[in-house]
């Protein structure tokens, strides 16, 4: 080993070939693996490219007996002239050279390491062992490509978004507490007692009043707080691609980010080959798929047929449609074979616990249809069905009947469960726009209007005059993007017109005091000549989840929280001393 030495790196690991071969290189990298031969040292040694094998031969080399202590992660600089290899590596971008080393020098030692990093060990570690070490396991190869690939969609975004005008603007992250949907983090002021600053769940209200400034067409790669129940795809901070643009109805904004949207995944990825994206309704989504984010990678769709069931004998059903409910089935494809009656009695349970009020299966074969309600499908309604669902032996109908909203939303979650069990989830990406939400809904299990969206999303101007008697029946001018059954984006045209924000945040049960101390300056600015406007925000984060074949949006982040929001690297969220919070005003409870 030499003393230290001012080598410079010559060349990334990932970019040597046959046309290198007798130049003289300097490498620096990790060790990735060692395998000392007695005769010869090869070491693979690896950067952010890519790796290159190195050769150390005691005819060339020193101290070769120094060589022993060498590590797996160790750093190192090397020296040597390229050789054209005799056994080409078809999996190595370098595979076909290998560096004679001549002289090297260890830049830094590894302690024993927690877990392999090299791909060509297998892990076996905890996701806490993972966690607690994440520099090590972002070096690890599947983890560096994840986060690589969401670099290159976050420069793909921001192409993509300037060469459409939009404009990166930040906006402030030390923010005001804002009733917007989620609980917010909160930031106590030391300077101003009793004061806090609340971290923003998103920048909605700077991105409009960036629109009231006249810088029409913004966007912010934007970190978001938001302090929920996390879970696969939910983190307490989380990444939004935040735009917004003036002078635009609904249509122009969903046109104008679809366009972005196919010029961001044709940067991404040269093989992307843009379909329009679907579009759907609020109420379309619900009746068809029973749920507002349907994944159309299958079909299973659900169809209504009380018709077909006409002229039945089966009071339930009768009394349901009496009372203004619906009878409701997916329809399962010759797949009879594969339900045993404990699949149906399982999916039964799946249902009602998914809150429909019972399920009830049909087998179709020949003219000996099995059934629980075997003795209620007369040959009339058997024809009626086999016309109306088009069914053929072999076809399993799942029928589950009651309130429309509810039992849709219970076979939605079968609809799932079959797709999985039936291997009918395709590998196209499936992209859609739902519109047409409502604009309220009422909190669980209370009285309490909330908005779907978020307060300053505009009603649709025909259903103003619902807006007092009828808020439920007003439907928003919000869109939704939805990409395999994810919501992967959400926005609207806001309320531009002052009084009509104001009467929003009133129908909310907002009181004159909380919508002063709250909002004055939004309502201020809105008085000021406000273009319409409107936008969206994009959630990076499960968006390159699922470009990158993930199923956890942590896998995307580079230090990520556990689902109780811990960082278990740092040791965050921590206790502070009774000093440091009296300096906060604030009194330390044990
Ligand atoms: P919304 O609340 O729908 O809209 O958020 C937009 C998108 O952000 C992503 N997202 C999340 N991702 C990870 N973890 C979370 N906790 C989380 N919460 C949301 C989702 C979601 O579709 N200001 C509005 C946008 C607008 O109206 O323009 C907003 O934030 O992918």
């Amino acid at each position: 080993m030499t003393s230290s030495n001012n080598w410079q790196r010559s060349h990334r690991l990932d970019s040597l070939g046959v046309d290198n071969v007798g130049t003289v290189v300097t490498l620096m990298g990790w060790v990735d693996t060692v395998r000392n031969l007695g005769k010869l040292v090869f070491i693979d040694l690896r950067d952010r490219w890519g790796i290159t094998q190195i050769v150390f031969d005691p005819e060339i080399i020193d101290d070769f007996e120094s060589l022993a202590k060498i590590r797996e992660e160790w750093v190192l600089s090397v020296r040597g002239k390229v050789s054209k290899r005799l056994k080409v590596n078809p999996n190595l971008p370098s595979g076909d050279i290998e560096v004679i080393i001549d002289n090297y020098e260890v830049l830094a030692r590894s302690a024993v390491l927690p877990f392999p990093i090299s791909a060509r060990n297998k892990l076996e570690a905890s996701d806490t062992t993972r966690l607690r070490y994440r520099y090590l396991d972002l070096r690890r190869s599947t983890v560096k490509e994840a986060i690589l690939k969401r670099c290159q969609l976050v420069r793909s975004f921001r192409q993509a978004l300037e060469s459409h005008d939009f404009l990166d603007i930040e906006t402030p992250i030390l923010y005001k507490s804002t009733p917007e949907g989620a609980r917010e983090f909160i930031v106590p002021s030391r300077v101003q007692k009793h004061s806090y600053y609340a971290l923003p769940q998103s920048p909605q209200l700077f991105k409009q009043l960036l629109m009231v400034a006249g810088f029409d067409r913004y966007y912010q790669v934007v970190k978001c707080f938001r302090d929920e129940d996390l879970r696969a795809d939910r983190q307490p901070e989380f990444t939004q691609i935040d735009c917004e643009m003036s002078f635009v109805d609904q249509q122009q904004v969903l046109v104008t980010i679809e366009e972005v949207l196919h010029r961001t995944l044709e940067l991404y990825d040269p093989n992307y080959v843009g379909k329009p994206f679907v579009r759907i309704t609020y109420d379309e989504a619900i009746a068809s798929y029973g749920t507002d984010k349907p994944d159309l990678r299958y079909d299973l769709k659900i169809t209504q047929i009380d018709q077909l069931f006409a002229n039945c004998s089966y009071q339930v059903f009768n009394n349901i449609i009496a009372e203004g409910g619906g009878i409701y089935s997916i329809v399962g494809r010759g797949c009879a074979d594969k339900f045993s009656r404990k699949d149906f009695d399982n999916l039964t349970k799946d249902a009602q616990q998914a809150g429909a009020g019972g399920l009830a299966w049909i087998k179709i074969a020949g003219d000996n249809w099995q059934s629980p309600l075997k003795k209620f499908l007369s040959p009339e309604i058997k024809d009626q069905l086999r016309q109306g669902l088009s069914l053929t032996d072999g076809d399993v109908l799942l029928i589950a009947a009651g309130q429309q909203q509810q039992t849709c939303v219970a076979l939605g979650v079968l609809r799932q469960q079959l797709a999985i069990k039936l291997d009918l989830i395709g590998n196209d990406n499936c992209w859609l726009w739902v519109t047409g939400f409502p604009l309220f809904g009422r909190e669980d299990g209370s009285e309490k209007l909330i908005t779907l969206h978020h307060p300053f999303t505009s009603p649709r101007p025909e259903d103003l005059s619902l807006l007092a008697d009828q808020p439920l029946q007003v439907k928003a001018l919000a869109h939704d993007l939805v990409l395999n059954g994810v919501e992967v984006a959400g926005g609207s045209i806001r309320i531009h017109d002052r009084d009509l924000q104001q009467r929003v945040f009133e129908t909310l049960g907002l009181s004159k005091e909380q919508i002063d101390d709250k909002f004055s300056f939004l309502l201020e600015a809105l008085s000021y000549g406000t273009p319409p406007h409107g936008g969206i925000a994009i959630g990076l984060d499960r968006l390159a989840m699922l470009l990158t074949g993930n199923s956890s949006i942590r896998d995307v982040i580079a230090f990520p929280k556990t689902h109780r929001g811990s960082c278990l690297m740092t040791g965050s969220p921590s206790a502070l001393s009774d000093e440091i919070l009296r300096g906060y005003h604030l009194t330390p409870l044990r």
